[in-house]
């Protein structure tokens, strides 16, 4: 018979290590890799509790690969930060920690990381080095049934080491994905840019004849609901002129009026403009500013523009009863700080809405993507290209009936571009 807490039989275990290898080379998504290795490790391994943490450059941290995209993170508080002591130590050492193996080693850790160990229960980390680098760890849990044994550590250590590699690959495809997306993304905002430049002239002169005429007909029509019906036409011609102006904005965008503003000021007053039809439909938006930086130096209007056309979508995707907006500002420290002013401000914006299908997030960007009746499709657009005259970026995580997700990263000085 099998023992529970040891390894499983020689024949079982090179199966699912064979599975697992299989899985290194097809699958690229982190989050599904991420189960996967989860999975099989705790079949190979009694292990009640494994988490891989990986360097998240949108938070300069160590966290956690979530089970899912899900747009509220459980266990927020549970992460390393690049200076912290527990980083500092695979760093310097690279090899598996065993840290029941030395009381002087965990008394080394501060105590928001002895938390953090103690709330995963941690015995074993094993440390993800590339290239002489350290790119995450895998953090083991205490095994109910006693110690882990050497021969079990030693095949664990082979599988991680080969894990590594893979999770480095999956990373690395991600920020490709997102850099050519971006890459897609900037050309066509130019090309819509030309295009309205070119248009723009030849279609507002007509316009504007056009409701000149029918407001000149409408004083003369004496029926109130024919009169109604030219009137309705003057606020289409309007939404037309809107549009075109807002197509112009990519081509020949005015310069950045950057100034030092508060940016808690900022999102209050967005949260005022939002706040009546929040109410109407019984919306709550709650703010959480936990940034230890009041200013940052933005055009005000564009950046109040930009994120209005967020919290305009957020409000849009509610329908439920219990409908929240929650909006959260941190900072993230800069890798190489030559004054405070060189850190980030991270901007989350969650609704609890009803999400965005996978395959549809990689179109929200795009000029005239919309799925609603009324929409032009161009505000995440404006937003997108406002952020990233900022020198900032934007990104969407998101999951059907879950809610939405968005991250903007600004740098507290902006880049004028
Ligand atoms: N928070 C969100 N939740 C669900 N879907 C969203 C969210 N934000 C954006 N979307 C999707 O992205 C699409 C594009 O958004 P965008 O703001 O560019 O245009 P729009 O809202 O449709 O039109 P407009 O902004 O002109 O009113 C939306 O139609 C919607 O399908
Ligand atoms: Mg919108």
């Amino acid at each position: 018979m099998r023992k529970k807490n040891n390894l499983k039989h020689q024949s079982d275990y090179s199966q699912t290590i064979s599975e697992l290898n299989k899985s290194f080379s097809l699958i690229t998504d982190l989050v599904q890799l991420r189960n996967n290795f989860v999975t099989r490790i705790k079949e190979i391994s009694n292990i009640e509790s494994l988490e891989v943490f990986l360097l998240d450059p949108d938070y300069n941290r160590f966290k956690p690969i979530a089970e899912q995209d899900h747009s509220s993170q459980p266990n927020r508080d549970i992460y390393f930060n690049p200076n912290d002591k527990l980083i500092f130590w695979l760093k310097v050492n690279k090899v598996l920690l065993n840290i029941l193996d030395d009381p002087a080693i965990f008394n080394f850790f501060t105590e928001r990381e002895k938390d953090v160990l103690l709330k995963l229960d941690a015995e074993i980390v094993y440390p993800f080095v590339l290239m002489n680098q350290l790119k995450g760890f895998v953090l083991l849990g205490k095994k109910e049934s006693g110690a882990y044994s050497q021969n079990e550590l030693e095949i664990l250590t082979i599988l991680f080491e080969q894990a590594s590699f893979a999770f480095e690959n999956a990373m690395l495809y991600m920020q490709q994905r997102e850099r050519s997306g971006k890459m897609y993304r900037a050309d066509r905002l130019a090309t819509l840019g030309e295009l309205a430049a070119g248009a723009a002239h030849e279609i507002r002169n007509p316009l504007t004849s056009i409701r000149s005429t029918i407001q000149y007909l409408s004083n003369k029509i004496e029926d109130p609901e024919d009169r109604e019906l030219a009137l309705g036409l003057i606020s289409e011609v309007d939404r037309i002129n809107g549009i075109i102006q807002d197509m112009l904005s990519f081509s020949k965008p005015e310069d950045l009026k950057i100034e030092e503003t508060d940016f808690k000021d900022i999102i209050n007053q967005i949260m005022r403009l939002v706040e009546s039809s929040a109410k109407s439909k019984k919306v709550e938006i709650v703010m959480n500013y936990l940034s230890v930086y009041e200013t940052i130096n933005i055009d005000n209007n564009l950046m109040k523009q930009a994120l209005i056309n967020i919290l305009m979508n957020a409000l849009q995707a509610i329908d439920a009863q219990e409908g929240q907006i929650q909006i959260e500002v941190r900072d993230i420290a800069s890798e190489n700080p030559q004054s405070d002013e060189d850190s980030m401000f991270l901007l989350e914006i969650r609704d609890n809405g009803k999400g965005i299908p996978k395959n549809l997030l990689e179109k929200i960007f795009d000029p005239f993507y919309t799925t609603k009746q009324e929409g032009t499709g161009l505000g995440l657009s404006i937003t997108y290209s406002i952020i990233h005259r900022h020198g900032g970026e934007i990104k969407f995580q998101s999951e059907i009936e879950k809610g939405t997700l968005v991250k903007i990263k600004l740098p507290r000085k902006a880049i004028k571009q």
